[in-house]
């Protein structure tokens, strides 16, 4: 995909719906000659729309709109070029636990979680956030009742069988390439800035979660999710079921880099749990009977079979028959 294209299909298709803003700087971008000629300037990694405006609103505030973000932009190049090339898109979002816990739930317990790209680590508390799924006849809670966090999340069928507290967690780590401190400042800043400007409880929950995580943060270590799975999983204690999990993460690694972990989760005890874009493992997008939703979603699978499909950042899931 060219870069004014990945700019047009980011407004119309990611940020369309949820992002007005977004929606018409994307626009603006795919259209602007000297915008995109700044870009593929740029590693191509680095040319994504999230992570541009993330970065000029690192530098320069929120823009109003399109004539302000250029101001930011080409008046402060340098500094937005820095934060590019420093910074990740490491969008962190408690949201999308709403899609693994009631995955998490039936299986047998206490599980040890190993998160691969985890950002901050906020998607290995998931048994700490309460959880209320609601479908046309039922609504049912889980979680932990007493959460500063309550994550609601539209069940379009049966709504999943969880309870208060049945998920117990006796280990739990992560791996990124780049860990984020939830008790660094501009860390947090940084995962502030990636929520979506008009998104205010996307920025409420990811409060809430920072706060609880504070109180003890997940371990996350440095590395390459392929380079160091075993020696982690090594390290989760046996008697637990061990849950390799992932969401929004295997999007970034070239196909050779993706099959190579499904190998190798496939090499570990446990179980295998990913959400992730239908793109990304062809192999279980191939097992999809139903057609994918019309707004940008996920697939939940588990051990490569499919479950659902899901919101990306959480708060809505269709189950999916067999
Ligand atoms: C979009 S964020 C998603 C974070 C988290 N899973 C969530 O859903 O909230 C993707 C994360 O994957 C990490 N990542 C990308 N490629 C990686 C790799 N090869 N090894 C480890 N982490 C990686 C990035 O640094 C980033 O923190």
């Amino acid at each position: 995909m060219s870069t004014d294209e990945e700019y047009r299909y980011f407004a119309t298709v990611m940020a369309r719906g949820s992002s007005p803003l977004y929606e018409r700087l994307a626009l603006a971008v795919a259209g602007d000659e000297e915008m995109l000629a700044m870009l593929d300037g740029l590693p191509p990694a680095k040319r994504q729309p999230n992570l541009l405006f993330a970065a000029a609103r690192h530098v320069g505030g929120t823009p109003a709109d399109y004539a302000q973000l250029r101001d930011t932009v080409f008046g402060r190049r340098e500094e937005v070029v820095a934060t590019m090339l420093a910074r990740r898109t490491q969008t962190n979002e408690p949201g999308r636990c709403a899609a693994l816990y009631p995955v998490l739930a039936s299986l047998p317990q206490p599980v040890a979680l190993l998160e691969v790209g985890a950002s901050a680590g906020l998607c290995l508390l998931a048994e700490r956030y309460g959880y209320e799924y609601r479908g046309d006849d039922e609504t049912v809670r889980g979680g932990a009742t007493d959460s500063a966090l309550l994550l609601r999340c539209r069940v379009d069928g049966p709504v999943p069988a969880v309870s208060p507290g049945a998920v117990r967690v006796a280990w739990r780590a992560g791996i990124d390439l780049n860990p984020l401190d939830v008790r660094d400042e501009d860390d947090v800043r940084w995962l502030r800035t990636l929520v979506w400007p008009e998104q205010t409880d996307r920025l409420a929950r990811l409060d809430a979660a920072l706060e609880l995580a504070r109180r003890d943060p997940p371990r996350v270590v440095a590395g390459d999710l392929n380079e160091r799975l075993e020696d982690l999983a090594a390290q989760a204690p046996p008697d637990a079921t061990l849950v390799v999990m992932h969401t929004a993460v295997l999007d970034y690694l070239p196909g050779p880099g993706r099959a190579e972990f499904v190998e190798r989760v496939g090499r570990l005890p446990g179980h295998w749990l990913s959400q992730e874009a239908a793109a990304v493992f062809p192999h279980i997008a191939a097992r999809l009977r139903e057609p994918e939703p019309r707004t940008a979603a996920y697939v939940l699978a588990l051990d490569g079979r499919p479950l659902a499909y899901t919101a990306m950042h959480g708060g809505w899931q269709r189950p999916l028959a067999g």
